[in-house]
């Protein structure tokens, strides 16, 4: 299964490729250009709620302006340019509706993307990826470049983006590292450290699969702040306790089981050194360090992990990673890599276990 999702991505990586390949060779860049245009497109009608409006059924340009208090011939060209690639339909009467490919953009939709979307469009990723010229002359960071501060320091100071952010996040998670992280085997462990986890969206996952499990969800102050609606939903908030704090300075110690879910690949390596030494100390000497994280190919082949290494690249100045990039990390911090677990999504469970932890 796992080989199934990984040949279904190097696929479609091809498949894009060959596609590009067909038309005259000047074509393919200026396609791939111009495919940034149609997404800040789709930013723009999700951010105004037009999905969510069409989920009542078709409208015209003219009623959905009014609805989402925008221009209407403005919206109207976009409107006409989605649906022109697929993204909505066109009835009759010239009223757009929902399609298959639209229907995740509305926030109700089981398998609703809107979030993400969002989190993509808005200008602090969008302005950031304007910089990623900067980032290529002088290796600094393009977040900083554009904002002025690293990239947490901004959400803690922005609400209003701290918020879609970590909404964005969630999203991502149910489709990514959530499911890659229900893919490991936690039985036989006690307490389970989610660190950096966020809303504690993937805690609470996996602490609803496994009823004998406690978990401890560890972020900052101002993102755990939101945790607590995550976990009372799933109906674990009584197995779960919630530790704000930064991995920087300690991390909760003594538990069997440490979980970090797309957090390593925020960072540099200096910086992923000091969180993973932190780790070092806090974790007893039969525990369990799990990373959900990309483990990308040691060769040139596609894998959706060379994308989020281009915005982990813009926002945080840090880097996806191979498994010969993962062991030596490890071993720095004082980790052995016991195994790499694949998983059906892009993402796979790192195992690693305390230097000194007899071989199972
Ligand atoms: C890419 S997000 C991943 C969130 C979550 N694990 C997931 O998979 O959806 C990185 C997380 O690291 C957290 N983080 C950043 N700096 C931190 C710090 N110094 N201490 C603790 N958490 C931090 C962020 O607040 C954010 O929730």
């Amino acid at each position: 299964m796992a080989g199934f999702a990984s040949m279904m991505a190097r696929l479609i990586g091809s498949l894009h490729a060959r596609t590009l390949a067909l038309g005259p060779a000047w074509s393919a860049a200026m396609t791939q250009m111009m495919d940034a245009w149609i997404a800040q497109a789709l930013y723009v009608v999700v951010k105004l709620g037009i999905p969510d409006e069409l989920g009542a059924g078709p409208r015209s340009a003219q009623e959905l302006a009014a609805a989402a208090s925008a221009h209407a011939p403005t919206l109207e060209r976009l409107l006409r340019t989605l649906a022109s690639v697929g993204f909505l339909a066109v009835d009759g009467e010239g009223r757009f509706g929902l399609n298959r490919l639209s229907r995740p953009l509305t926030s109700s939709a089981p398998d609703s993307i809107r979030p993400a979307i969002v989190m993509w469009g808005e200008a602090f990723n969008w302005a950031t990826f304007g910089q990623m010229l900067h980032a290529a002359r002088t290796g600094e960071r393009a977040f900083d470049r554009a904002f002025g501060t690293g990239v947490f320091e901004y959400f803690q100071a922005n609400p209003e983006a701290n918020a879609i952010y970590n909404e964005g996040m969630t999203t991502l998670a149910a489709v990514g590292q959530r499911k890659a992280a229900l893919a490991y085997d936690y039985r036989g462990l006690r307490t389970l450290v989610d660190v950096g986890g966020g809303h504690g969206s993937t805690l609470a996952a996996i602490l609803a699969a496994h009823p004998e499990l406690h978990g401890v969800l560890f972020d900052q102050p101002h993102v755990v702040a939101g945790a607590p609606a995550h976990l009372e939903a799933a109906g674990v908030a009584a197995r779960c306790e919630v530790v704000a704090g930064s991995f920087f300075e300690s991390i909760p110690a003594g538990r069997d089981g440490y979980l970090f879910t797309t957090v390593i690949h925020d960072w540099d390596d200096a910086h992923a050194l000091r969180i993973l030494e932190n780790v070092r100390r806090a974790i007893p000497p039969r525990g369990r360090l799990l990373l959900v994280e990309v483990v990308l190919p040691p060769d040139s082949s596609f894998h959706v992990g060379r994308l989020i290494d281009l915005q982990v690249l813009v926002m945080h100045g840090a880097r996806e990673r191979t498994k010969e990039d993962f062991v030596a990390l490890l071993e720095s911090a004082g980790f052995r890599l016991r195994r790499v677990i694949s998983t059906t999504t892009p993402m796979s469970v790192v195992e690693a276990v305390p230097d000194g932890t007899p071989a199972r």
